[in-house]
Parts: C-alpha cells; sequence; structure tokens
C-alpha cells in the first residue's frame, strides 16, 4: 500500500480540485497558469481518493491506469456516457474492450501520419484565407479571426459537411460543452437536448449523402463503405461516429492553438527564435503542447472489478479521474517540467491522453496546428499582444485563449 494516497472528503476538496475532479464549473482554477496548481497537486496529493472513487496525478500511475483492462471508459451499470451531449456511449470514446480496437482498427488507418501530411497544403491555404482577412488592419482578435474558423473549416472539408452547416455545428458543440446550467445534472440535461438536435442535423446531411449515391474523397464517404471482418458501420454507428467527431473537431484545436499562440505572443524572445527558424516549430509545438495541455483530463472511468495499480486498490464500481496535464509536468517524467525548452528533446508528453483511448484525431492537430502557426510567421514579421489589451482565457473541460487580441507587422 503506497503512503501518497491522501484520502479527502468531497465537501473538503478545494474548489480548484473539484473544478477538476468532477468538472465542477465553479471558475476557481487559474485557467492562464493552471500549471502551479499541479505542481502543488504533485507535491502534497498525487493521488486522490475521495468518496466517490480516486483522482490521479502522477504519470507514471495515469500510464498504467489508463491501459488497464479493468478500468473502462463507459459505466457498465449505466451505459450511459457523460459531458458530450449523447446519452448513449460515443464511437470510440466510450467503448471498451474488443469492441473498442474493432472500431479502432477502421479508424486508425484513416488518421496516419502519411494521411494527414497530404492535407498540409489545403491547411496552409486556407490559413493563408484567413490571414488575408485580417492582414491589412495590424491587428485581429485571434480567436474568433484564426483559431475557430481555421481548424474547423478544414475539418469540415475532411468530413464532407458543407460549411453552410459550421456556425450552427460550432454553436451546439459550444451548448453541448458549456451552457448555462448551474448543477453538473442540469448542465448534463441541457447539452443532452442540444445534443439530439446536432443529430438530426447530421443525419439530414447523411441521408442527403446516401440519397445521391454518389462517391466523394471524405470521411463521410469512408464511413459509409467501411467494412472490416464482415462488418459495415449501420445508420446510427455513423450518426454516432460523427456526433464526437464533430465535438473533436471543432472545438480542441482551436483550443490548442488559441493556447499556443498566445504563449508565443507573450514570449518574444521565442517566437522571433521560431520565426527566424521555422524548422524548430513542430517540435516547440510539441513542447507548449505539454506545457499547455490544453486537453488537461479525460473523461472519467469506471472500475469494472477490484485490482490493485500501482499500490493504489481501486474497487469495483469506483470512478476513476486521471489527469494529463498533471502528468505532463510531473519532475519525475521531465526534466525542470516548468521550464518551456523549445528544442527538448525526450517529451513523451500525454496532452493527446495515453492508453486505450489515446487521441485519434493527435497527428491531424498536430499538422494543422504547426501549419497555422508557420503560415502566420510566413506573412508576418513579428505579433504581440495589443497594448491595452487583455488575453482571457476560459475552462470548460478545454483550456482555451477564448478572447487573443493580437497586433502584427505585415511583411
Ligand atoms: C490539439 C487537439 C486535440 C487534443 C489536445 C486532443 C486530446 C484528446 C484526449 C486527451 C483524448 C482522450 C479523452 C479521454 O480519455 O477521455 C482524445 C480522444 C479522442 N480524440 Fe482527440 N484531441 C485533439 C484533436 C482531435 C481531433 C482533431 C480529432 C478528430 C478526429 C480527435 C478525435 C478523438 C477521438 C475520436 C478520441 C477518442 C479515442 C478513443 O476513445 O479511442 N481529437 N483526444
Amino acid at each position: 500500500m503506497r503512503n501518497d494516497i491522501v484520502e479527502i472528503k468531497f465537501e473538503d476538496m478545494s474548489r480548484e480540485l473539484r473544478s477538476m475532479i468532477v468538472y465542477e464549473s465553479n471558475g476557481a482554477m487559474d485557467v492562464e497558469t493552471p500549471q502551479t496548481l499541479f505542481d502543488e497537486i504533485l507535491r502534497t496529493s498525487p493521488v486522490v481518493r475521495w468518496e466517490m472513487g480516486v483522482g490521479f496525478f502522477k504519470m507514471e500511475d495515469i500510464v498504467a491506469v489508463a491501459r488497464h483492462r479493468n478500468i473502462v471508459s463507459c459505466d457498465p451499470n449505466t451505459g450511459e456516457a457523460m459531458g458530450m451531449g449523447s446519452a448513449e456511449p460515443l464511437i470510440p470514446l466510450h467503448i471498451d474492450g474488443d469492441i473498442h480496437k474493432h472500431y479502432r482498427k477502421l479508424l486508425d488507418p484513416l488518421f496516419t501520419p502519411p494521411k494527414m501530411k497530404l492535407l498540409e497544403p489545403t491547411i496552409r491555404a486556407t490559413a493563408d484565407q484567413f490571414i488575408d482577412g485580417f492582414i491589412g488592419a495590424g491587428q485581429a482578435e485571434m480567436y474568433s479571426a484564426f483559431c475557430t474558423p481555421l481548424p474547423s473549416t478544414v475539418f469540415m472539408q475532411i468530413f464532407g459537411l458543407p460549411l453552410e452547416d459550421l456556425d450552427f455545428l460550432i454553436e451546439k458543440k459550444n451548448r453541448i460543452l458549456k451552457n448555462e446550467g448551474t448543477s453538473f445534472e442540469e448542465r448534463e440535461a441541457i447539452g443532452r437536448v442540444e445534443g439530439l438536435e446536432m443529430r438530426a442535423h447530421l443525419r439530414k446531411r447523411l441521408q442527403e449523402r446516401l440519397s445521391t449515391g454518389l462517391r466523394h474523397d471524405d470521411l463521410l464517404d469512408t464511413f459509409i463503405h467501411f467494412e472490416l471482418d464482415g462488418h459495415q458501420l449501420n445508420e446510427d454507428e455513423i450518426i454516432n461516429i460523427m456526433h464526437l467527431f464533430t465535438i473533436a473537431g471543432l472545438d480542441t484545436v482551436t483550443s490548442s492553438l488559441s493556447c499556443i499562440l498566445a504563449w508565443f505572443a507573450k514570449h518574444p524572445e521565442e517566437r522571433r527564435r521560431m520565426i527566424d527558424h521555422p524548422e524548430l516549430l513542430p517540435a516547440a509545438v510539441e513542447e507548449l503542447m505539454r506545457y499547455e495541455s490544453p486537453v488537461p483530463s479525460g473523461g472519467h472511468r469506471t472500475v469494472t472489478d477490484d485490482c490493485e495499480i500501482n499500490g493504489v486498490p481501486l474497487r469495483k464500481g469506483e470512478i476513476v479521474y486521471l489527469c494529463w496535464a498533471s502528468a505532463n509536468v510531473d519532475p519525475a517524467a521531465f526534466e525542470s517540467p516548468h521550464t518551456v525548452d523549445l528544442t527538448r528533446e525526450q517529451n513523451r508528453h500525454i496532452a493527446f491522453a495515453s492508453g486505450l483511448h489515446r487521441c485519434l484525431g493527435s497527428h491531424l492537430a498536430r499538422i494543422e496546428i504547426v501549419a497555422a502557426i508557420d503560415q502566420l510567421h510566413r506573412r508576418v514579421s513579428d505579433y504581440w499582444v495589443t497594448p491595452g489589451a487583455e488575453v482571457d482565457y476560459e475552462f470548460a473541460g478545454v483550456r482555451a485563449a477564448n478572447h487573443l487580441p493580437l497586433s502584427f507587422t505585415a511583411r
């Protein structure tokens, strides 16, 4: 038995800890620099046991728990999914065991690094179009002018959904992830209603596509014609996958790009280095994904059978919380974890999760973020936070610099 497990009653937890472990939207977290909080948790309570379950913060523990077969992402008793506007489990995020493997076998080949590399010219051209829209003004609010429309447009193209749907889908996604509900249950109920409306729309698009019978070079076409071991996806499975992809595709890259761009805007020396040496950018983006960890944690997991992982006993039915962001600043895993070293060589971060449910879209996300920033750096000789203005951050499961006023000098 380990001696670093801290037992704590839910009512005695700090508001910061609650905002993470049970996703309480109480505004307690310092969203701009949460690394200080993670550092404190790692030192004082790296494993937290409360009435409902166990929270893990250290890299070594998280990596072991995230790949353990007794830890599943969908509660087998309720069969319910949480936080994504869907009562039914979403494929593949809330699916476990062999069926999950089967779906990943279908989906993984669509997002390989070579396939994603082919998208780079389109991503760069799309980035240029958005830059054209604000470059003349010398300043822009980059969250809405660049970080939101660029990844969303790219994703709609890859997906095969018409661009005219974008505003509607972004609104639905936002209402699912962050709505006015004051309790978890209320937010969840509103999110599910929004999720149903989003699904109805996605179903309409799928049926339109099916009715034409025409082939396309996009994900929707692939889903329709998938076949693996005699299994073809039915309409409900396709809608289910579209539901998750819409949320993942329209939120995470936007948030990550905004955090990374905000970091560069506030660090002139490192920014200049990247503008002058674009070949350093891919490693720098990895380092900033590690440090910023825009998706700080995974959805709750459930323990299916009593077990012990790294000396921590887990009981059947308990909730498990995993914090990727604290693991990414764990001194046992990284040398000087609070130093942002843009040329860090050993960088096995888990900003895209770890284990069985590691991110399917990580290669797409990486290419989008690097191409977006590089394309911006080709068009401006420098940029900075607009004097007198401030960068604002929000945390709604995902961290974002959701107000990013930047000024720049065009080349
Ligand atoms: C920088 C952008 C992104 C970040 C930081 C990110 C992060 C993550 C994380 C942390 C998870 C694990 C969630 C959990 O365990 O509860 C995950 C899973 C997933 N992500 Fe991403 N993601 C990003 C972009 C994308 C994109 C663009 C797609 C679109 C295809 C995508 C699709 C998925 C899917 C399908 C899963 C579930 C995988 C499974 O359960 O097997 N992600 N992502």
